[in-house]
């Protein structure tokens, strides 16, 4: 763990930046193993360990897959810098694709981007949604490629942009990131009648889609619940 005199020591300890990542992002992305900078009375967990600006996460030791939402302003780089030296993890910020910073730890170093269509209500550390939304596009910026494709096969909604295409997403990178809704959709046509669950997973399970996202089974049946299709009986769904 750095000592006093390393670079990060004493900065960004003002903590005045508690806006809190909206659940429903780590529900899409996670589990994270580590938040190296999180409130001091979360409402809820946002990884496995959490660093608050008692212990400054900046002088901690990082670890496992990281999800940082870091303190604003001119804190914003320093935080990326951090990850782009750890190399594994998930970062949402503004997308202030101009900057300095997005410069130098986005655009040089990321491995892919979702820009998010809608801007966003960050929480309160009492758990309250905030009544106003940002006021400002916000990105979620992914390092390693294992977190590029839990972006690409994300269903946030927005514009989902490798900067580094891996061999298997190179062809659906190019010919676009089709929804799970369209997958599945495009299998119960094929099938031409109600499909078991069972059937569903085993014609999809070597899909690109499920390739990048170990929780694909459960995105299948998230994917069916919100439609357009029907449960016909007990495992069996159709098309609406
Ligand atoms: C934008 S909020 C995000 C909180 C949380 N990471 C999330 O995703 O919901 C930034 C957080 O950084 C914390 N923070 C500020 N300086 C810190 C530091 N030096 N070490 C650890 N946490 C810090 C603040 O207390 C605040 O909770």
């Amino acid at each position: 763990m750095p000592k006093s005199g390393h670079p990060y020591n004493n900065r960004v300890l003002d903590g005045k930046d508690e806006w809190l990542t909206p659940p429903y992002i780590l529900d899409d992305l996670g589990p994270f193993d580590l938040d190296p900078c999180a409130p001091v009375d979360a409402p809820w967990p946002t990884a496995a360990h959490h660093y608050t600006i008692r212990d400054n996460g900046l002088l901690q030791r990082w670890f496992g897959r990281v999800w940082l939402n870091p303190p604003y302003g001119s804190a914003t780089g320093v935080w990326l810098d951090r990850l782009v030296a750890h190399g594994r993890g998930t970062a949402l910020i503004f997308a202030r694709t101009d900057s300095a910073f997005f410069f130098r730890a986005v655009w040089e170093h990321a491995t892919a981007l979702l820009f998010l269509r809608s801007h966003l209500h960050f929480h309160h550390v009492t758990g309250e949604r905030a009544r106003h939304n940002s006021g400002a596009p916000s990105v979620l910026v992914a390092y390693g490629m294992p977190d590029a494709d839990r972006l690409a096969g994300s269903d946030l909604g927005g514009k989902f942009v490798p900067l580094v295409i891996p061999r298997s997403m190179a062809v659906v990178a190019l010919a676009g990131e089709p929804s799970w809704r369209d997958v599945v959709h495009s299998v119960m046509r094929n099938e031409r009648g109600p499909v078991p669950l069972d059937r569903l997973y085993q014609l999809l399970a070597d899909h690109p889609k499920t390739r990048s996202n170990n929780h694909w089974r459960e995105k299948i049946r998230q994917t069916l619940k919100r439609g357009p299709f029907e449960r016909v009986d007990g495992g069996v769904w159709q098309a609406a």
